[in-house]
């Protein structure tokens, strides 16, 4: 396919991203934009001006708020959604809120983001329950294959299935609908990391009826840091609790579920991140005539477009087709010959931070499967256009590996 020279899109200068780099990570920390944080600077002043009023008085009805433009946005019931801080608190909520035998199994996918399956396997330690990884082999040619490797690793014990919907290092959109159908078949609980869904894909929690989803409103959706969501089935209300036991635990009041009181106050923290969420949605909509289906759709070109070039230039091996992508990509790239780092939960490869400080590109390198294979990710968002990814290709076809 002939690529399309794709332009920025919106208020270039919205974005307080520092000029003279270029930035392929959105999907690690994406940057909120100017008229997002000024929404939350507003806010946080009014909570400081008279600051029992805001958490006392105002607050439960802004996070009522939020909350519902949050549920419209994807498509679930305001009454299942609880804020938390982030994905990671999100998945860590539903793990330590169940309770595991010896005689369970844990399954998840080794695309499974790090920090999940490490909350995964201290509950399991916990419990003496026993942890199985399905290996989803690439390149994958259809997306029913994840169903397929999914299932040969379930027996009689599968209790729960830690699945992402988006996944990190291979960048992956699996077909959630069909696993978490599967699994519901054979009364297999499914708790999704959805990480990387909200704004980068189209979502319809109601529909995918998965036991519990977590998101994240500070990468795509571009909230403010510490904007993170769960959303609970309503058969699982009540026993999910938050990380934090406040004083929803007790209260009497009838009008709210112990659910919504339990998560809307898990201690004095600063809300705003989660107040946002309304603004971020709305701004970023603003941003292309199309609204979001409109920036789904180009940046999902953007980066698709970017892919194939890596792919067609260098050699660089893309791992799907690009109706299993949404806003970002990888491609395998030449293995390192460097010895494998200290174990470090941000790894950074040396071919990263070259890139980044003598190029001024920053672009993630993971490590996969295994050390010395690696793969190179990239994003695309508003900010983004063509000639970032050119920059990339160019700097790589002179001083990046090569496949032999
Ligand atoms: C698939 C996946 N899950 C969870 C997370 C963790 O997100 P957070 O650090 O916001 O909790 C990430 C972060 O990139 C991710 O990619």
């Amino acid at each position: 396919m002939q690529a399309q020279a794709m332009a920025r899109v919106g208020e270039v200068e919205a974005w307080p991203l520092a000029h003279g780099m270029t930035f392929l990570n959105h999907g690690s920390f994406g940057s909120c934009p100017k008229p997002v944080l000024a929404e939350q600077a507003r806010l946080r002043q009014l909570l400081e001006e008279q600051p029992v009023d805001f958490m006392v008085r105002r607050l439960e009805g802004m996070l009522d708020q939020s909350k519902e433009t949050l549920a419209q946005f994807i498509g679930a019931d305001s009454e299942s959604l609880a804020f938390v801080s982030n994905a990671t608190s999100g998945v860590n909520t539903v793990l330590r809120s169940l309770n595991f035998d010896p005689e369970d199994e844990l399954l998840t996918t080794d695309h499974a983001y790090n920090a999940c399956s490490n909350a995964l396997g201290y509950v399991a330690e916990r419990a003496g329950a026993r942890i199985r990884v399905a290996p989803i082999p690439l390149p994958l040619k259809d997306p029913l294959e994840i169903c397929e490797h999914i299932e040969k690793c379930i027996s009689s014990r599968t209790r729960l299935l830690l699945v992402d919907h988006i996944t990190s290092p291979t960048a992956l959109v699996f077909p959630i609908k069909e696993v978490v159908a599967r699994m519901r078949e054979r009364g297999i609980l499914t708790l999704v990391d959805g990480a990387h869904a909200p704004g980068m894909i189209d979502l319809n929690l109601r529909d995918l009826e998965a036991d519990f989803y977590t998101g994240n409103c500070h990468k795509w959706l571009c909230a403010p840091k510490g904007a993170g969501f769960l959303h609970v089935h309503p058969e699982h209300r009540p026993i999910i609790r938050p990380l934090a036991i406040s004083h929803g635990a007790n209260a009497t009041r009838q009008d709210r579920s112990r659910f919504t009181m339990e998560f809307d106050w898990t201690g004095t923290a600063d809300p705003t991140a989660w107040l946002c969420v309304g603004t971020a949605i709305k701004w970023m909509a603003g941003q292309m005539p199309g609204g979001w289906k409109a920036i789904m759709q180009r940046n999902h070109t953007l980066v698709t477009q970017a892919s194939e070039q890596l792919q067609s230039r260098l050699g660089y091996r893309c791992l799907a087709p690009d109706s299993m992508l949404g806003a970002m990509a990888s491609v395998q790239i030449p293995d390192t010959n460097m010895p494998i780092p200290e174990s470090t939960p941000l790894y950074s490869d040396s071919l990263q931070d070259k890139l980044w400080s003598e190029h001024q590109i920053e672009v993630p390198i993971v490590p996969w499967p295994h050390h010395p294979r690696r793969l190179l990710r990239i994003s695309a968002q508003l900010y983004n256009q063509s000639s970032d990814y050119q920059k990339l290709i160019e700097v790589l076809e002179q001083h990046g590996p090569k496949p032999q």
